[in-house]
């Protein structure tokens, strides 16, 4: 059996020592690597034999500590060393990775600064963050209504100002009283699940969106979902025995919690082919192979809409999934966070689709423990800062969901501002209120700028020589695959860097515009992508990206 530390599975980084101090430079899913689980103690697999303190004298040039009766004290004077350090810090937390954030979003902030400094050598006027699906930092403007709403709730004296109902429309008035008389304060904590009557709005949005009941105590408010991710997660992984599927390409915010948790991620590929589909054949063999393996397979991430591929799971597919979930008993963690940012087709949730396997098939379906989450983050919120959004958990043990709760609750509760804004997404503007005409409007445009954005770059992708994308239908992303040369390769090796990480630096340095390589995301081995989100108005950059891309061919070929 190798050593636990060459074992240890989905390890985002080739080097455990080089993590905080250098980009990685392997991506972290390799159908070549063993996956299969640490089963013995791994504490051993984290430490090196630098954190194994050296016993430290107090002949470090200190002298030995005076005690107030003038005699020395036995006890050995204080190291001037960190007790945290790099080699003793949680060594989970040192090896995970997060690429939307990582080594191409520091450099163009450093390009940023010196534009700010007024340096022209460089070759562009601005940098085009195309790294991170935050869409108020690109152009989208909030929805009226929603920040009416919350300047309302912060301020309540606003209410009783003789000018208010000539500033904010009567609907806005009329939520802000009744939200502000659910909640008392907005600088009280809130239960930790969240205000029930806003768990009653997003159990009565639920009700509306798919047919079927929800129910409030299943709902738990969250700051944003990846605070909803990471106490689910917490939740369900017990060490590196549990294996929880992610799918690759994922969103990184997956694969790092399940580092920081020493789970073991079990990859699963989508399927590029077919629009990054789910093959629930393959996703079969996966499952019987991680258990064979000795895997506790606790659950599933299924990203739908998805980042960082555009795709939408047709209703097949998610029932595929529901019925592998019910065979091998697994939950499924859904993630539907872009869920209206839907181009082509219809978004299936996964709790519709699972009601509807339970009304038509008694019984076979009613184990199934489904987690689906939501955000105000995406979609034509775009409020990624305010942190809002929550889980719905359906067919969950009484006494898990107990375990749960403590867990919430040990972090009291989430942002209170972040639970209206959550709150008014689920329950906007209705044909007839006040603010319905000018909500409607914003809503609308954004989506239909979203939309004819994704066409737009996915339109100059297709001309492109050696790139070819599959056509947006949700999300805020394309993941395009580009075909790197020989040379180009040789190049990015020699550097020590993934060939598309190499080739987003150099994108980055002549362009200015900033995209994640999809070694960060993980890819099929052999291939290469970048993921560039839509957000960015105009046509400007996307010139530059082709422009560039044209050089570095031939530059390279
Ligand atoms: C698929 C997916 N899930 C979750 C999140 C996290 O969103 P939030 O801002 O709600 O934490 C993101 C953010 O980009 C995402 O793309």
């Amino acid at each position: 059996m190798p050593p636990p530390s060459t074992m240890r599975s989905f390890s985002m980084t080739s080097s455990s020592t080089s993590v905080l101090t250098s980009p990685p430079t392997t991506p972290f899913y390799s159908p070549s690597r063993d996956y299969s689980p640490v089963v013995s103690s791994s504490s051993s697999s984290v430490r090196s034999a630098s954190s194994v303190a050296a016993p430290v004298s107090s002949s470090a040039g200190m002298p030995s500590p005076t005690l107030s009766n003038g005699t020395s004290s036995p006890v050995a004077a204080p190291s001037r060393r960190k007790a945290i350090t790099l080699d003793t810090m949680n060594q989970y937390l040192r090896r995970a990775d997060y690429a939307v954030r990582g080594r191409l979003a520091i450099r163009a902030e450093e390009l940023r600064e010196q534009l700010s400094n007024g340096d022209t050598s460089l070759p562009f006027d601005e940098i085009v963050n195309a790294n991170i699906g935050n869409p108020q930092a690109m152009d989208q403007k909030p929805i009226t209504f929603f920040r009416q709403v919350l300047s309302l709730v912060q301020y309540p004296q606003l209410l009783d100002n003789e000018f208010a109902d000539k500033i904010f429309p009567r609907d806005s008035l009329e939520r802000a009283r009744i939200l502000l008389n659910e909640i008392g304060s907005l600088g009280a904590y809130s239960q930790s699940q969240g205000v029930p009557y806003i768990r009653m709005s997003i159990a009565k949005f639920i009700e509306e969106r798919d047919g079927f009941s929800a129910d409030p105590n299943n709902i738990y408010l969250a700051g944003g979902a990846s605070s909803a991710v990471s106490s689910l997660l917490t939740t369900i992984c017990g060490g590196p025995e549990t294996g929880v599927m992610i799918p690759v390409p994922q969103y990184p915010l997956y694969s790092a919690t399940l580092t920081i948790a020493n789970a073991t991620p079990i990859p699963y590929l989508l399927d590029e082919t077919t629009g990054w589909g789910t093959d629930t054949k393959y996703i079969g063999s996966v499952v019987k192979n991680s258990i064979a393996k000795g895997v506790n397979l606790k659950a599933m991430v299924v990203i739908n809409p998805c980042n960082p591929t555009g795709s939408c799971l047709s209703r097949e597919e998610i029932k595929d999934i529901i019925t592998l979930a019910a065979e091998y008993s697994f939950m499924i963690i859904a993630d539907e966070v872009y869920q209206t940012n839907v181009y082509e087709g219809e978004f299936h949730s996964f709790k519709k689709v699972l009601c509807e396997l339970q009304r038509d098939f008694a019984g076979k379906f009613d184990d199934v423990e489904l987690a689906s989450l939501h955000s105000t983050s995406k979609g034509m919120v775009g409020e990624c800062g305010q942190r809002g959004g929550y889980i719905e958990l359906v067919g969950i043990d009484a006494q898990v969901l107990e375990q749960l709760y403590k867990l919430v609750s040990i972090s009291l509760c989430p942002a209170v501002s972040g639970q209206v804004l959550t709150e008014l997404m689920v329950n906007p503007p209705k044909p007839g209120d006040e603010s319905y005409p000018v909500y409607k409007a914003e809503y609308d445009a954004i989506y239909k700028a979203l939309k004819e954005r994704a066409f737009s770059l996915f339109n100059a992708f297709k001309e492109m020589e050696g790139v070819s994308c599959q056509e947006p239908k949700g999300a805020m992303y394309l993941f395009p695959t580009i075909s790197i040369p020989p040379k180009a390769i040789k190049e990015a090796q020699r550097r020590n860097e993934e060939p598309d990480q190499f080739y987003c630096l150099e994108l980055l340095e002549q362009t200015g515009v900033c995209v994640v390589p999809g070694s960060g995301f993980g890819q099929k081995d052999g291939t290469y992508h970048f993921r560039t989100t839509f957000l960015a108005p105009g046509e400007e950059y996307v010139r530059r990206i082709i422009a560039f891309h044209k050089e570095f061919l031939q530059k390279y070929s």
